[in-house]
């Protein structure tokens, strides 16, 4: 049986992370985030964590070979054998032909979360994050219980560095010129499917699991 390999495309806050958490726990596959990866990395200072932050908190792309090296070797581990549902990665056509490569016969599926500019801008202004648990939430779309704590965890609940205004309108320019050519590059292939974002996120991932093919047999979903 071949692995499930679901990569969620769209813009910065376009619902990737929401999305793939959901999906994830419903096909019992393990979601993996690049930017989780490097904010990971960051936390523990890591060597790799330090040479990321200045790229991070100006908006730009880290370069594509520390990213290669990263996501390659979470891909590696037991746990990604049947499958795995990846949210920001890849960005750039080089990170997408090296890990065809890497995939051989593998085919993945790739759906772009559609989102307007507009929406971005006001999804990341609105954006909470927990400190402790990394739990996504929004200030209007998804409100905490209780002020500033996190729904599931009770942690402290902070803007992301990157959400600032202007890092945001940096990183929707990135996306444009560096990530959104990746919608034609898996249309080419016949792997793209395209869904519409701006509807709540239950609609959305209604919406994602019937683009997607069935989940195979022998995958125990972790509910
Ligand atoms: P990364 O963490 O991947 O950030 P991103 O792509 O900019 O995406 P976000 O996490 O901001 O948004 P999202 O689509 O996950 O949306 P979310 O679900 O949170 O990357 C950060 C940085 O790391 C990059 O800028 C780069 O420097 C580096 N990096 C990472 N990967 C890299 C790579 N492959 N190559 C090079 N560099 C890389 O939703 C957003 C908000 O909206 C939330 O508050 C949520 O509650 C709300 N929301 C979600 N869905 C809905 C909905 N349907 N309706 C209303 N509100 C919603
Ligand atoms: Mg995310």
């Amino acid at each position: 049986m071949q692995p499930s390999v679901i990569i969620l495309l769209g813009a910065p806050g376009a619902g990737k992370g929401t999305q793939a958490v959901r999906l994830a726990a419903a096909r019992g596959l393990p979601h993996v985030s690049t930017g989780d990866l490097f904010r990971e990395n960051l936390k523990q200072e890591t060597a790799l964590g330090k040479q990321a932050k200045g790229y991070m908190d100006s908006g730009k792309l880290v370069p594509d070979e520390l990213v290669l090296d990263m996501l390659f070797a979470r891909v590696a581990r037991p746990d990604c054998a049947h499958g795995y549902v990846l949210d920001g990665f890849p960005r750039t056509l080089p990170q997408a032909e090296a890990f065809a490569r890497r995939l051989g016969r593998i085919a993945p599926v790739a759906v772009n979360i559609v989102v307007r500019d507009a929406t971005i801008v006001e999804r990341a202004a609105g954006r909470l994050t927990c400190k402790a648990c990394g739990n996504v939430q929004h200030l209007r779309h998804a409100p905490p219980r209780v002020a500033g704590k996190c729904d599931r965890c009770a942690g402290e609940l902070v803007q992301r560095a990157d959400d600032a205004p202007h890092v945001v309108t940096e990183r929707l320019r990135v996306y444009h010129e560096q990530t959104a050519p990746l919608v034609g590059y898996y249309a080419r292939a016949g792997a793209l499917r395209e869904l519409d974002g701006e509807q709540s996120p239950d609609a959305v991932f209604h919406a994602l699991t019937s683009v997607l093919p069935p989940q195979e047999a022998g995958i125990t979903p972790r509910l």
